[in-house]
């Protein structure tokens, strides 16, 4: 149903969970596992429905989800549902493009966040966009590199390692103007770069981007094994 988003003061955040998360391997898509009887996409909405600047909540889900219409509360005024693409980029820019023809402002902050992390603070939430509205451009948390880095060629032969010193770990919430995120993704789509952030899609559309050092417990549930890690966070945030 069409909404007029032109009124929106507030921030727009997008929580890309059309995924099927094969790496966790499990017989759901990972977003509705359960940690301490809560799902990880309710889990990480929550997280951002209680966070105030917060006006807007799109959820992208896969066509053919069958698990979004049990969560609770779903029919919360401030979340709207939109249906994903096959990669995480084309489910962004669905999400993007739903904004535009509903007349969301181009200088409406946006946050993406994928429905994978449900660890995030609301300490780091608030350090993004404080970064945001001060320097008015976009900007990401990440995390320095711990590990040495090897590059391998196709061969998987080790070709020496990289400076860890220029490296970060990008996470999310990402964040930026509106009409950035949505000229530089829609590009990212149309030349079909192979990108898994929406920095990434930023910086190919020559925006400068900023970057927040983030914390460490802001996991992105990828494997079995992260479960427990993240019920172990999430406890600690007494989340759970
Ligand atoms: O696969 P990965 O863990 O990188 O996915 C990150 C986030 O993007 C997840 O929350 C996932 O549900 C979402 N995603 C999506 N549409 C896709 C693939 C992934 O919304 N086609």
């Amino acid at each position: 149903m069409p909404i007029d988003l032109s009124t929106i003061k507030g921030t727009v955040a997008i929580i890309p969970a059309a995924g099927i998360g094969e790496r966790v391997g499990a017989n759901k898509p990972k977003q509705y596992l359960t940690i301490g009887g809560r799902t990880i996409l309710g889990l990480t909405l929550d997280k951002f429905l209680n966070f105030d600047p917060v006006e807007l909540v799109v959820i992208v889900v896969s066509p053919n989800d069958q698990y979004l219409a049990n969560l609770r509360y779903i029919e919360n005024a401030k979340i709207v549902v939109i249906d994903g693409g096959n990669e995480r980029v084309e489910s962004v820019n669905n999400a993007l493009s739903y904004l535009f023809d509903n007349g969301l402002p181009d200088d409406t902050a946006v946050m993406i966040h994928d429905a994978a992390r449900p660890c995030v603070t609301h300490e780091d939430m608030v350090r993004l966009i404080e970064t945001f509205n001060q320097n008015q451009k976009a900007c990401f948390l990440a995390l320095p590199v711990a590990d040495t880095l090897q590059q391998l060629d196709d061969e998987q032969r080790v070709l020496g390692p990289l400076d860890r010193r220029n490296i970060v770990r990008a996470l999310t919430p990402q964040m930026a103007r509106f009409a950035d995120f949505k000229h530089a993704v829609e590009s990212a789509v149309i030349n079909k770069l192979p990108i898994t952030d929406d920095v990434s899609a930023l910086v190919a559309a020559g925006q400068d981007v900023q970057m927040v050092i983030g914390r460490a417990d802001n996991i992105k549930i990828t494997v079995a094994d992260d479960l427990a890690l993240a019920e172990f966070y999430l406890r600690q945030q007494q989340v759970v």
